[in-house]
């Protein structure tokens, strides 16, 4: 079958044949890319207009226990200057995120045990009580599913959990022996069965990272079902086991940002600060491929330029205040338009 035929099938069907996906995935011409995005792009505006949600994220934490290779917030990099923020300062950044529109905050941290179930629900029920027509999401790692229910009863709606990659093998790459997909994947049908709206997502090229590994990552995506998908490029960092590899590419992430409008043409996908970082359109170019979400940060300044999963991070500078305007401009030169609303998922 030839390219041109798979992207109509793939927009038809929102299904492909691993050998589908593959000559898609791999095909050379840049010309592919362009007709994938206008496909997605069809199918985005059908159902969500030109919408695009934002959410607020507080980044309150850099401790992490875990050791992943490609995180400058690894355990062991003892290079990296750890920060927590207080209750009162995550309350202050969603005071300040309120006021700017933010009808949704995104909690999220290394696997910190200094937060224990009883603060973080503390921190939860406390948002709601402040904000009740607003979402709380969590992105805090794996736990218990006993600590999902309680965080779940004390009010957060949501949860970010990228599975990073679904094939074993490549996971055995990317994490230390005391990390499992097993239990990544239980984590994530945990959330499922406990009644959050659930996201998972992947990086692209990560190191390693093969055609065969994203198939395999979007056919577990069709079996999770989530509701938000977040992918971007892998971005290298100075003081990881990984700082040789070279980062993901721009092209293959807005391929997929379109593969996943077209498989999933409900989910809320962000076009993400990673691939705002290897381009300085690109998540312009990544509404454009079919995402629909931008998730500005709310951090405090101050501690903007410590959470560094990878280098170079943008929006951590000075201008870091204005992010909300700044990417207000950028959303409707790409010919969106932020709403304000919780900007749940839409449903058949
Ligand atoms: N480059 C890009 N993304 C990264 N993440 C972690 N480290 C990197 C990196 N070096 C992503 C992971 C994680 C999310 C919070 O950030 O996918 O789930
Ligand atoms: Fe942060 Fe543009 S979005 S400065």
């Amino acid at each position: 079958m030839k390219v041109y035929d798979i992207i109509k099938k793939l927009a038809a069907d929102g299904n492909l044949s691993d050998e589908e996906f593959k000559i898609l995935l791999e095909a050379e011409s840049m010309a592919i890319g362009d007709t994938l995005r206008s496909e997605a792009d069809k199918v985005r505006r059908s159902i969500y207009g030109t919408d695009v949600y934002i959410r607020g994220l507080i980044e309150f934490t850099n401790y992490c226990r875990n050791n992943c290779y490609y995180c400058g917030i690894r355990r062991d990099n003892k290079n990296a200057r750890r920060y927590r923020l207080t209750e009162e300062q995550i309350m202050q950044c969603c005071s300040e995120g309120y006021e700017l529109g933010f009808r949704t905050f995104v909690l999220q941290g290394g696997e910190d045990g200094y937060y224990t179930d009883e603060i973080v629900c503390g921190i939860v029920s406390n948002i709601k009580l402040h904000y009740p027509d607003c979402a709380v999401t969590l992105s805090i790692g794996e736990k218990p599913k006993e600590s999902y229910k309680a965080y779940f009863d004390a009010g957060a709606d949501r949860y970010l959990l990228r599975h990073e990659t679904a094939s074993e093998e490549h996971y055995t790459c990317l994490h230390p022996k005391s990390m499992s997909l097993k239990n990544r994947k239980r984590c994530l049908f945990d959330l499922k069965e406990i009644g959050y709206q659930v996201g998972a997502g992947f990086m692209v090229g990560s190191p390693y990272q093969t055609t065969e590994n994203i198939i395999e990552d979007l056919r577990f995506l069709r079996e999770l079902k989530p509701d938000m998908i977040g992918i971007g490029p892998y971005i290298s960092h100075k003081d990881t086991p990984f700082a040789q590899c070279k980062n993901g590419s721009l092209e293959l992430t807005l391929r997929l940002l379109s593969v996943l409008r077209l498989m999933f043409p409900y989910a809320l996908i962000p076009s993400t600060t990673a691939l705002g970082t290897i381009h300085p359109q690109g998540r312009e170019m990544g509404l454009k491929a079919g995402a629909n979400v931008v998730m500005p940060n709310l951090s405090p300044v101050g501690v903007r330029k410590l959470y560094q999963l990878y280098e170079n991070k943008i929006c951590t500078g000075e201008e870091a205040a204005q992010c909300i305007g700044c990417l207000q401009n950028r959303v409707n030169s790409a010919g969106y338009g932020i709403v304000i609303s919780k900007g749940d998922v839409k449903r058949r």
